[in-house]
């Protein structure tokens, strides 16, 4: 069976040795020794000051409204994994979808100019499928009506943009950590933030708003990392570079084949980013061929999926929009499969199946 992903595991001895650790020095979770390490790792991988640790990338999103005080709306991108809109909804903010760019996937700066009211306190963006957003517009906006910029990173780990770390982009950056992503704490994710005071605030909502012994000082929520997720991140962390290496070959041995192919569309990649090889999207002219696709190569135990469908304007606990190319290219696009040890003759089938019915 061939999914659209595998979870990346390290060498288990090396995972064994950091349990040891664990069970060693008899602590678990709250801000445990290895939590501080991997934070101190991640702000130099990433090259950002402040990384804060959670126990997920939907609570990153959460606690980083609450950082930056989002109220009322917060113009979005209807193109991404439902977490970003859905968080929003659960702090009470309303979403309000901006148009995607049909090149890039990513939400339109034009669009988002379009959206703005009195009452948008953010911007909440997505660098889909890890292609940077088109940041210079987006500043530029924000500037002009003074409201913050969010960007959900959950797919952009360790991607370069104008030569500099993506995670300082933005009043706040957020990651994800799920098993499913290029690096991974099992569940967990970050929130990278620009000050040590925002980032002691951060620490505080993270742990119910406790301080130290014997003392509340306000509202907080449990979202810590544990020691366990940690010890996976610390070892991930070691094999990146070879992690993104490995998929690089699959990516471009699926761009090479699919060139030419005038049928499909392939997502508009930054020139100005490096890639982190985490999706291998493919856009087909209807659905109806989509679906075939999908079929043919379910069938030969291969699945591929549809991310991210449906488009989040359709969800049913948000105010009625409508963002023509967001749907389109939803009902249309497909998410190959992309591992490292996918080899050429596996690789080779999806290939002909696609071109097949494409
Ligand atoms: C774009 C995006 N945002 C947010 C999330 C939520 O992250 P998590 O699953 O870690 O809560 C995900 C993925 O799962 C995602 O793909």
């Amino acid at each position: 069976m061939i999914n659209v992903t595998k979870t990346y595991l390290p060498a288990l001895e090396k995972y064994q040795d950091y349990v040891r650790r664990i069970f060693e020095s008899g602590w678990l979770t709250n801000n445990g020794a290895l939590t501080q390490t991997l934070e101190a790792r991640l702000s130099e991988y990433l090259q950002v000051p402040y990384v804060v640790l959670v126990s997920n990338g939907t609570l990153a999103l959460q606690i980083a409204y609450r950082l930056l005080k989002v109220k009322d709306q917060a113009i979005t991108t209807p193109f991404s994994f439902v977490a970003t809109s859905s968080s929003l909804v659960w702090e009470n903010i309303n979403p309000v979808f901006a148009d995607i760019d049909p090149n890039s996937f990513n939400i339109s700066p034009e669009n988002v100019r379009k959206a703005i009211t009195p009452s948008t306190s953010a911007i909440v963006a997505v660098h889909v499928f890890g292609n940077p957003c088109d940041h210079d517009s987006l500043v530029k906006i924000s500037k002009d009506n003074s409201i913050p910029i969010i960007y959900d990173a959950a797919h952009a780990f360790g991607v370069q943009y104008n030569g500099a770390s993506i995670a300082g982009l933005g009043d706040i950056s957020t990651f994800s950590f799920h098993a499913t992503k290029i690096f991974h704490t099992i569940e967990g994710g970050a929130i990278i933030v620009k000050d040590k005071k925002t980032y002691d605030k951060a620490k505080l909502l993270i742990n119910f708003g406790i301080p130290g012994y014997d003392q509340i000082t306000e509202l907080g929520i449990n979202c810590k990392m544990n020691e366990f997720q940690a010890a996976m991140g610390l070892c991930i962390l070691d094999d990146i570079e070879d992690i993104i290496a490995g998929r690089k070959s699959i990516y471009n041995r699926y761009v090479d084949s699919f060139l030419g192919t005038e049928s499909l569309k392939l997502q508009q990649y930054s020139l100005k980013a490096t890639n982190n090889y985490a999706y291998f999207p493919i856009v087909f002219s209807s659905e109806k061929i989509l679906l075939k696709v999908k079929e043919e190569l379910n069938k030969l135990e291969i699945f591929p999926r549809r991310y991210f469908f449906p488009s989040l304007e359709k969800l049913n606990y948000v105010a009625s929009q409508v963002t023509p190319i967001a749907n389109s290219i939803s009902q249309r696009i497909l998410c190959l499969p992309l591992f490292a040890d996918l080899n050429w003759e596996e690789q080779k089938k999806i290939i002909e199946v696609v071109k097949k019915s494409a």
